[in-house]
């Protein structure tokens, strides 16, 4: 049994000040959900405060990015050692970061090593653009991205990797996938992870669902026993996100 995963991704919102009060606010309904693992992604700059407000709950708390080089002479960065004095989780390779940092697959694998080598969980994301979709290429271009972002990682701590299916075409746009593209794409990430790491590593791999994911429409995907939970953003900036992670935790206890 895979337990699922409610994680809400705040991107470039929510400063110390704003996530200490948002998470004053939800921190006991959130805090009560069971039968998921539930964590944020506050911007670095508000990590220890967040970190401080979820203390005595089961909330868990990630980083959104992290530094593939393990420390020094890197001004702006931060290593996946720093990110777990407060974390244990972490994000790699979200599509903002591919589109608008430069972020390859190889940097992503490189990023990936990094925060298992700090004992981190990260969650891997991959995702196809709109024009692959319409071109009918987003199984080959989400088979490069696992390739090229999973590749040669120690068969120790793959266990700790969560993937996650963003399409671009889905974040923040309110067009969510629809649940078989979400399925399909998911499958084709277990076969090559099977592949790559065998059955027992692919059977046990959760992979998750990012794109447009609001409490109205997130037991579509997570109803289905090939989705793990769901990557959210613009929801997770608002109490629906208490509903969401319920969701998602009742769809898996059913
Ligand atoms: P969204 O973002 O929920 O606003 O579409 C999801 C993500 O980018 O992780």
């Amino acid at each position: 049994m895979r337990t699922p995963i409610a994680a809400a991704n705040w991107k470039m919102n929510f400063g110390p000040r704003q996530a200490e009060q948002f998470i004053a606010a939800i921190r006991e309904p959130l805090g009560a959900v069971s039968g998921a693992e539930v964590v944020l992604f506050p911007p670095f700059i508000s990590l220890d405060s967040a970190y401080r407000a979820i203390q005595g709950t089961a909330i868990g708390l990630g980083a959104q990015n992290l530094s593939e080089h393990p420390g020094g002479a890197f001004t702006g960065e931060t290593s996946a050692i720093m990110v777990a004095e407060l974390c244990r989780w972490v994000i790699a390779g979200h599509s903002e970061r591919r589109q608008y940092y430069g972020e390859t697959d190889e940097l992503v694998r490189q990023k990936t090593l990094a925060a298992l080598s700090a004992d981190l969980s990260p969650i891997v994301c991959v995702g196809e653009r709109l024009e692959d979709r319409e071109a009918n290429l987003a199984e080959r271009v989400i088979t490069t991205q696992i390739r090229g972002s999973l590749g040669g990682l120690p068969a120790e701590a793959i266990g700790r990797v969560v993937v996650a299916y963003e399409p671009v075409w889905a974040i923040g746009t309110g067009r969510a996938a629809t649940r078989q593209d979400a399925e399909d794409i998911a499958q084709l990430i277990r076969a090559l992870v099977g592949e790559q790491y065998g059955q027992g590593i692919a059977d046990a791999l959760r992979i998750l669902y990012g794109g447009s994911v609001t409490a109205a429409n997130v037991t579509e995907f997570v109803a289905s026993p090939h989705l793990d939970g769901a990557l959210v953003g613009t929801a997770s900036l608002r109490p629906e996100f208490v509903d969401i992670a319920r969701a998602i935790a009742a769809a898996k206890t059913a």
